[in-house]
């Protein structure tokens, strides 16, 4: 009898060539860490008093049971605020979970093409690629300037070219923080009527010039948001508004039971009590950033890069010159983790810093201020 294959030789045989040779999203865990940046968080928890009050809450869902499938309570108070109804939005589990929901669901191969194509712009958000090569459709990269914002022309060039089924726009990018004009995206929209143009918007609680409102005009435009970033990343909801024919084939693709009862009891909760002390944390990381842009722009040998989010990009000494990496060494020995991007292309010799507390920004401060020294 023969031999059964060997688990690698069925990822040989069954994997798609383009998932098995790209490499897999590993952050690094350095240990002794106690100033933790490198995830764009918000630095916040809730206070400890409605933190018991949650816990009692949560106490009463029925874990038995599964969840509610169609998420009416929660879709209809994120939904209210953003002059929505419920069913004008689909949750996922992260917006993560969306954009693999958009990649699977609008995979159609055009006449002519040997796959489905998915744009944006690059560098940017790691998953939009990854989402892509997971449902075997085509990645277009489109490069940003020297200095992360958006040439509309080459944009507007490559998707006349490529015809992607969708182009995701993070906005504001991460890790680079540049926010590029809803006025462009929306122009992009309006001169390419076939391509379903994305507009991730996690940051935008750090930025405002939101799209919801231009969906109704432009039936080709969907806006995705997030509560993650808010200082409820450990819930997992995101959430997706398009037009209703779009939003009706991706409930097709979505799992029924995508966000948890525990996660869904959470958020309703945390909206309901406390949306006025998330909004406020978001305009006091928003203040730390200015400050924070400032101090770094002070410091000699560093390139700070324009940020609209909770992060701020910058390069340290030349690309290539190893300084990069040698300061963030010096910082994780100190405690202080950021997310090290010094690899060679656009990014060489950056780091990105999240906003946290005052406190946190200042130890990250002076690990830097060390480390340059160093
Ligand atoms: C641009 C962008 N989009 C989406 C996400 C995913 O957010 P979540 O899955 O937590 O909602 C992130 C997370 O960092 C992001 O940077």
């Amino acid at each position: 009898m023969a031999e059964p294959p060997a688990a690698p030789d069925l990822v040989r045989e069954l994997v798609r060539d383009a998932l098995q040779s790209s490499p897999p999203y590993l952050l690094p865990h350095p240990h002794g860490i106690t100033t933790k940046l490198d995830a764009n968080e918000l630095p916040f928890s809730l206070p400890p008093d409605l933190s018991a009050e949650l816990a009692r809450e949560l106490a009463a869902v029925e874990l038995n049971r599964y969840p509610d499938p169609d998420q009416l309570e929660l879709r209809a108070e994120i939904a209210a605020p953003l002059g929505l109804a419920p069913e004008a939005i689909v949750l996922g589990n992260g917006s993560d979970e969306i954009i693999q929901l958009l990649v699977c669901c609008f995979a159609r191969v055009r006449p002519g093409r040997a796959r489905a194509a998915v744009a944006y712009p690059v560098p940017t958000f790691a998953v939009f690629r990854g989402a892509a090569l997971a449902a075997g459709c085509e990645p277009v990269e489109i490069a940003l300037e020297e200095d992360f914002t958006l040439d509309f022309e080459r944009v507007d060039r490559a998707l006349t070219e490529a015809r992607p089924n969708l182009v995701f726009f993070a906005r504001p990018n991460n890790p680079t923080g540049t926010l590029w004009p809803s006025r462009q995206v929306a122009e992009l929209a309006r001169a390419h009527p076939d391509v379903l143009v994305v507009s991730d918007e996690a940051y935008s609680a750090f930025a405002g010039d939101g799209m919801i409102a231009m969906a109704a005009e432009l039936p080709n435009l969907m806006i995705m948001q997030t509560l993650s970033k808010t200082g409820l990343a450990a819930l997992r909801i995101g959430y997706l508004h398009a037009a209703p024919a779009l939003l009706a084939e991706v409930e097709k693709v979505r799992l029924p039971y995508n966000v948890g009862a525990l996660n869904q009891r959470a958020a309703l909760w945390i909206l309901r009590r406390c949306r006025s002390l998330l909004a406020e944390r978001c305009a006091a990381v928003v203040r730390e950033r200015d400050r924070l842009a400032a101090a770094l722009s002070a410091m000699d040998g560093l390139r700070v890069f324009d940020s609209q989010a909770n992060l701020i990009l910058f390069r340290v000494g030349q690309a290539g010159d190893g300084r990069a990496t040698a300061a963030w060494q010096a910082m994780c020995r100190r405690g202080v983790l950021v997310r090290l991007f010094d690899r060679p292309g656009p990014l060489a010799g950056c780091m990105r810093v999240t906003i946290g507390s005052a406190e946190e920004n200042d130890r990250f401060l002076a690990a830097l201020g060390d480390a340059l020294r160093g």
